[in-house]
């Protein structure tokens, strides 16, 4: 017994190398992602990666079939891709929180101001559907609601992802509806497309902002300061966890003033933040 434990205690050893090994391949990884982005490159070789699959394969044979070599290689290749693709999607900026704290206005201004490409995801859902947010709400339910609202996020995570996989320049605002959200799996894609800005606001803030208003279905029947300060607490946790790269309080400020603010502080994180990669 004695025999097993020291040859385990040996493979404990080396995988903790094989980790900080793992570790300094993915920021190598990462290193070139930032290159091929500052020059417009796709993050895609084929051409690499049959080079270093023939090389490897070629070089190390015996250890591995050359079947297990390939399957070996093909999975780092894509847990290095998944990795250079959220590097490449930090620039894109996520904008979250509850109704009325001005993710849309936001938005518009920041992709204006940049020369950035600006979704709004209820927006694409009335766009898709034909009908409102409200209508579905009244006609489906909430539950069908946020199955869309998934359809939706999904489809765009796939738009936002091929342009980086064609090496497309652009840069990506993406305003959230307030519940979009509440499902986990939808933040862990959102994490994935971009920088997330949590907006907040105050219940005084958002009463006032949507008094006017009568397209928010979770408020139709409720549109109170305190209605609203309930839904809001019941939320916060939801947004809390999202673990957000920035938290703005948008209470009595300006869109400017919120969009500006964002710039600043994401620009001082990120030198290249929004900015279009020059040309190669
Ligand atoms: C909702 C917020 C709305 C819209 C729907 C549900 C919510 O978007 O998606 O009415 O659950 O908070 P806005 O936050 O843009 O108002």
């Amino acid at each position: 017994m004695k025999k097993l434990e020291m040859l385990r205690q040996g493979i404990n050893d080396l995988d903790e190398r094989l980790v900080g090994i793992l570790e300094e391949r993915m920021k190598l990884a990462l290193e070139i992602a930032d290159f091929k982005q500052q020059n417009g490159m796709a993050i895609y070789d084929a051409k690499r990666e049959q080079e270093i699959l023939r090389d490897r394969m070629e070089r190390y044979e015996g250890l591995l079939s050359p079947k297990q070599w390939a399957e070996f290689f093909e999975m780092i290749f894509r847990i290095s891709k998944a990795l250079q693709y959220e590097r490449m999607a930090r620039k894109n900026l996520i904008l979250i929180g509850f109704m009325g704290t001005g993710k849309t206005s936001v938005g518009r201004y920041l992709a204006d101001r940049k020369g950035a490409v600006h979704i709004d995801l209820d927006a694409r859902i009335e766009e898709e559907s034909g009908v409102s947010v409200a209508e579905i709400f009244e006609q489906q339910g909430e539950r069908a609601f946020r199955q869309i609202e998934t359809q939706v996020l999904q489809e765009v995570y796939e738009q936002i992802r091929s342009d980086i996989e064609k090496a497309d320049r652009k840069g990506y605002i993406l305003s959230c509806g307030g519940g979009s959200v509440l499902d986990p799996a939808n933040v862990d894609l959102l994490r994935t497309m971009g920088s997330i800005v949590w907006l907040t606001a105050s219940p005084k803030s958002v009463y006032e902002r949507l008094a006017s208003t009568s397209d928010r279905p979770l408020l139709r029947h409720r549109k109170s300061m305190e209605s609203i300060a309930k839904l809001m607490q019941q939320r916060e946790s939801v947004y809390e966890k999202v673990r957000a790269d920035l938290v703005i309080d948008t209470s009595d400020q300006s869109i400017e003033a919120v969009g500006e603010k964002i710039l600043k502080a994401m620009s001082e994180r990120m030198p290249h933040f929004l900015s279009p990669a020059q040309k190669k």
